[in-house]
């Protein structure tokens, strides 16, 4: 019997690994321009990291977690998410030294683990472009870093898109707001689903964010946090909508959502595309906010922090559901055709001495014919063909092809060898 891959995971197979390189290359390129750099962190960490922070009583600690006990005996898990390990990260590295800018600003790119049922765009092992911002708590940072992920959707063309905001408050509105909301609950107790019964009174907001849709029916009649917002809380969530204002961004407020991580408050948000292509269904890309609490939480100063992460997978299928495509094929510069088995030794050398003067090329290995050599240069793309037959290497020459013109010039190998960049620019300077 032939093996699988386990349940929820995917091969990224050449030919769409192109796409992720694209995606990829697009985020590293704009975060730069915003001065985020990169950061790696393990791909398993202490239970703990990561139970502490995205909270017990959440899906993600309670149901998804890939958790074992090592031989050492350590309760170990692949992280289900990027944040925790990052906060771990920088209370553990003092990134906060006067040596590192204030605010650090960080991305990553990263797989992540999560026992989920997988369906489309749902998986065991994702991945995830995501940033978070250490030391500010200026409503500016939520709205740029809302903008920069915006932004990235926008260099990549996708056009339907929504922005949903919320705010959670900070620790004292929300303990107004869970009093509340356990006095509402309470009364629809026994229509409750199991879940949210043991959540009622545990971590009533998860309630809020129950799939079930008689819980949706129960929780669509809940008090607003917006309506228990202290102070400080509204005075930052309304500068928050002026910043989005000022910088004509659209957006919409939901004051339902609460995210399915415990450490937020203030500023959450999604991003959620309803591209024609998904007949009406909605498809969360993106989401993030602000996590004030978090760092001292594992052990650091109080610092103000905010972040998102988006789903690639989520991302790859958005484009396709908007018609974007995106490259398949990286060009090659430069195909080499040799005839005849004596040719091998200078094909090898040639097509080296091609690479190191800094082009793509590629070479026929298996002696095919003449047609079968230029078949698969066709296929790779090549922008030129250069041939070598026995004759060609009897006279210390090779036949070079623009493919799209079909222009053809004879050269001594020695320029080739000295000077293919010329010969490159000459044949190709009327594509
Ligand atoms: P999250 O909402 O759990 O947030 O995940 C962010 C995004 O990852 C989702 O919007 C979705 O696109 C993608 N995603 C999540 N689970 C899966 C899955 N099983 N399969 C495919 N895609 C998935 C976080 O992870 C937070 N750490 C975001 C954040 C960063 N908040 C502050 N900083």
């Amino acid at each position: 019997m032939a093996y699988q891959r386990p349940k929820g995971t995917n091969d990224i197979l050449p030919g769409n690994s192109e796409k992720w390189q694209f995606l990829e290359e697009t985020a590293r390129l704009l975060f730069q321009d915003y001065r985020f750099q990169e950061i790696r962190t393990p791909l398993f960490e202490h239970y703990e990291v990561v139970a502490r922070s995205v909270g017990d009583t959440s899906d993600i600690v309670s149901k998804e977690m890939y958790d074992f006990y090592d031989k050492g005996q350590r309760h170990i898990t692949l992280r289900p998410e990027g944040t925790a390990p990052i906060v771990r990260a920088y209370v553990e590295n003092k990134l906060f030294g006067p040596e590192f800018p204030n605010p650090y600003k960080l991305y990553y790119i990263e797989s992540m683990f999560r026992y989920e049922r997988p369906q489309a765009g749902r998986l065991r092992q994702f991945h995830q472009i995501g940033v978070e911002v250490f030391g500010s708590e200026n409503p500016a940072t939520d709205v740029e870093t809302i903008a920069m992920a915006l932004d990235y959707f926008k260099q990549l063309g996708v056009e339907h898109l929504q922005l949903v905001i919320n705010s959670l408050g900070d620790k004292e509105s929300r303990l107004a707001y869970r009093e509340a909301l356990i006095a509402y609950l309470e009364r629809y107790e026994a229509e409750l689903s199991g879940d949210s019964k043991r959540r009622l009174h545990e971590n009533p907001l998860r309630v809020l964010d129950s799939k079930d849709p008689k819980d949706q029916a129960i929780v669509a009649n809940a008090p607003s946090i917006l309506d228990y917002l202290n102070e400080t809380s509204a005075k930052h969530f309304q500068a928050v909508q002026e910043f989005l204002t000022a910088l004509a961004i659209p957006y919409e407020i939901d004051s339902n959502m609460v995210r399915g991580l415990d450490y937020y408050n203030h500023t959450i948000f999604e991003i959620v595309s309803n591209a024609p292509g998904f007949n009406g269904v909605q498809t969360t890309v993106c989401g993030g906010g602000r996590y004030d609490g978090l760092v001292e939480e594992l052990g650091g100063k109080p610092t103000p922090a905010f972040g998102f992460a988006m789903g690639m997978e989520r991302l790859l299928i958005t484009l396709e559901a908007e018609g974007i495509e995106l490259p398949t094929v990286l060009p090659l510069d430069c195909y080499v055709v040799g005839l005849g088995e004596t040719t091998n030794l200078e094909c090898l050398k040639v097509v080296q001495a091609i690479r190191n003067a800094g082009f793509s090329c590629d070479r026929d290995y298996l002696n095919r014919k003449a047609k079968g050599q230029f078949k698969t240069a066709a296929k790779e793309g090549a922008r030129l063909v250069l041939t070598i037959g026995e004759t060609e290497l009897t006279n210390g020459v090779a036949n070079v092809k623009n493919m799209a013109t079909g222009k053809e010039v004879t050269y001594p190998l020695t320029e080739i060898y000295q000077n293919f960049p010329e010969i490159f620019e000459d044949l190709t300077e009327l594509d």
